[in-house]
């Protein structure tokens, strides 16, 4: 079942962005920050499995943070998240960031229909390594 985050779901969530991202992963109080000023939806079975949260501003959204249980991947989650983010009124374009080196989430990106806009370089560091950030647009406007 998919339906919108609430404040009460900000352990779940910073629980999940630890298990997906050990280095860098936001608290429980910043999970009810994010929550209390963004859109974001769960994906619960029934426990909360997979999350999207996304800044929205009139046609255009920007993805914080999507993430889905590692133990359920590759079984349309996350695209079911995406594509719940798309309803919203209005949506014209979903805009995000992406570390290079993340390969899954590229791969991802880009079975959804997402396109490379641009670089910002030596956006992320880890381990002491700089890592660009790809830009990312998935536009629904007709062609
Ligand atoms: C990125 C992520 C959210 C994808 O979630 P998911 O539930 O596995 O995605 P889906 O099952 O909906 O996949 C959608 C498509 O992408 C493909 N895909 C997803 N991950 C893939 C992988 N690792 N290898 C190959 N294809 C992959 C799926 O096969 C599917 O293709 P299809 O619809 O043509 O069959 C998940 O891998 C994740 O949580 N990663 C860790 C957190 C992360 O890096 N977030 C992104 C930060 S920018």
């Amino acid at each position: 079942m998919i339906r919108p985050l609430t404040l009460a779901d900000a352990p779940a969530c910073h629980a999940l962005h630890a298990i997906c991202d050990t280095q860098t992963y936001w608290s429980t109080s910043a999970y009810e920050e994010l929550i209390s000023i963004h859109l974001g939806y769960g994906y619960f079975m029934p426990h909360l499995v997979g999350f999207i949260l996304a800044q929205v501003a009139q046609t255009q959204a920007d993805i914080i943070y999507i993430a889905v249980d590692p133990s359920l991947r590759q079984q349309g989650i996350g695209r079911l998240l995406v594509s719940q983010l798309s309803q919203q009124k209005d949506l014209e374009e979903i805009f995000l960031e992406v570390n290079e080196n993340n390969k899954m989430a590229l791969t991802f990106y880009s079975c959804i229909d997402c396109t490379s806009i641009g670089r910002r370089k030596a956006y992320y560091t880890r381990d002491g390594i700089s890592y660009d950030a790809i830009i990312l647009k998935k536009s629904f406007l007709p062609c």
